[in-house]
């Protein structure tokens, strides 16, 4: 009973037990906060007096209740007297063993949002990266002026002198280098969705990184050939390997490592988000790597953007990463202890349609 109570409460959403004469038979802790009332204050209320609902729900509720049947809301304003209605979806539902009583369940929209990953991150990026996008801009036109005038200043200058007009053309170099990573959020367009390959993606990241950031590095290939095709934009997922690729490379550092391109199918992985939708993601890519692993006092924040362990990181590389996966309704996920760092991404695997489509134009 207790422990009964203590799940009743701990439950991150408004939660209502409704009784046969349509009063309020109990209430958890998140109802209470969305009544911004007290259980023992509404106990016994008739339900419709404490929530104002903009939608005529009395005869689906009645039928719901005499039929024992669940009955979903989308998208009406709830309110309570004491607060402004918000955009919920309500979920009711009779409770077993109490014929005649319903749970009645109220996700506001903006907490049903705020609550996955994939959005928090987003939003988070968007606001750091929309200033630095800004900057961006503005600093580039004055930049290549200082990196113009310093090279024209080499041109008749003692070789002592030359070393600070390199510097400052090399410093300059390296900024215009962040500010283009920055641009490229800017420049991130809507993920042109199709039947995806992703043995080629990885093949084609694989390649390019053996010839430059990655020649120390040594990359296995651990392949499920039977993988269906995922469902999103090559060119995108190109870029989050290379991304993934390129830390791995660079956690290793000089002397090298090894990174494992892993693929599988997990039939029954699926996201799930607060407001009770969710899709399928069985189509799983890790990235395995056996370097230091991620540094401690960063670790909970690597998909930041501005995050890095390095002394000449710009931090924006998992930023993009998670971005991309996130426009793609996939999940990025990192686990990591020294010597063995996993980068595991979830998709989803293209719908038949899509692949027969794809089928007839190839
Ligand atoms: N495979 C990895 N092994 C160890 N640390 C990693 C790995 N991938 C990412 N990191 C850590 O996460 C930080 C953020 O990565 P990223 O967003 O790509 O920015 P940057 O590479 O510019 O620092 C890195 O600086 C590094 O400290
Ligand atoms: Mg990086």
């Amino acid at each position: 009973m207790n422990s009964n109570a203590n799940i009743w409460n701990s439950l991150p959403v408004p939660a209502f037990i409704i009784d046969e004469n349509d009063c309020i038979a109990d209430v958890n802790s998140a109802g209470e906060g969305f009544l911004n009332a007290s259980r023992r204050s509404v106990i016994g209320h008739p339900v419709w007096d404490q929530i104002a609902v903009d939608a005529p729900l009395e005869e689906a509720f009645l039928r719901a209740r005499s039929q024992g049947t669940p009955l979903f809301v989308n998208d009406v304003d709830a309110g309570s007297g004491n607060r402004a209605p918000l955009q919920c979806a309500l979920q009711i539902a009779p409770l077993v063993g109490h014929p005649g009583s319903m749970i009645m369940i109220i996700s506001p929209r903006e907490l049903a949002g705020r609550m996955t990953l994939g959005n928090t991150v987003k939003s988070a990026a968007q606001s750091a990266i929309g200033m630095a996008e800004m900057l961006a801009h503005e600093i580039k036109n004055p930049l290549a002026g200082i990196t113009g005038a310093a090279q024209l200043l080499s041109m008749n200058i003692s070789s002592q002198d030359l070393e600070l007009t390199d510097l400052i053309v090399a410093e300059s170099r390296r900024i215009v280098k962040l500010l283009e990573q920055v641009e490229q959020f800017g420049n991130l367009q809507k993920p042109d969705l199709r039947p995806v390959n992703i043995h080629d993606v990885l093949d084609r990241a694989r390649r390019s990184a053996l010839l430059g950031f990655g020649a120390d590095m040594t990359i296995i290939e651990d392949y499920d050939p039977s993988l269906p095709l995922a469902y999103g934009d090559p060119d995108q997922f190109l870029q989050v390997v290379l991304n993934l690729l390129k830390n791995a490379s660079e956690a290793a550092g000089p002397q090298g490592g090894t990174i494992r391109l892993r693929t599988y199918f997990e039939h029954s992985f699926r996201l799930r988000r607060s407001d009770g939708s969710g899709h399928s993601l069985p189509l799983q890519i890790e990235i395995i790597d056996d370097g230091p692993g991620l540094p401690e006092d960063i670790r909970g924040d690597i998909f930041d953007p501005f995050v890095s362990g390095k002394e000449n990181g710009t931090g924006l590389g998992l930023a993009l990463v998670s971005k991309i996966v996130s426009d793609h309704d996939g999940w990025i996920s990192a686990d990591s202890v020294p010597g063995r760092t996993v980068f595991k991404l979830s998709l989803r695997r293209a719908p038949r349609d899509a692949t027969e489509h794809k089928k007839e134009s190839t």
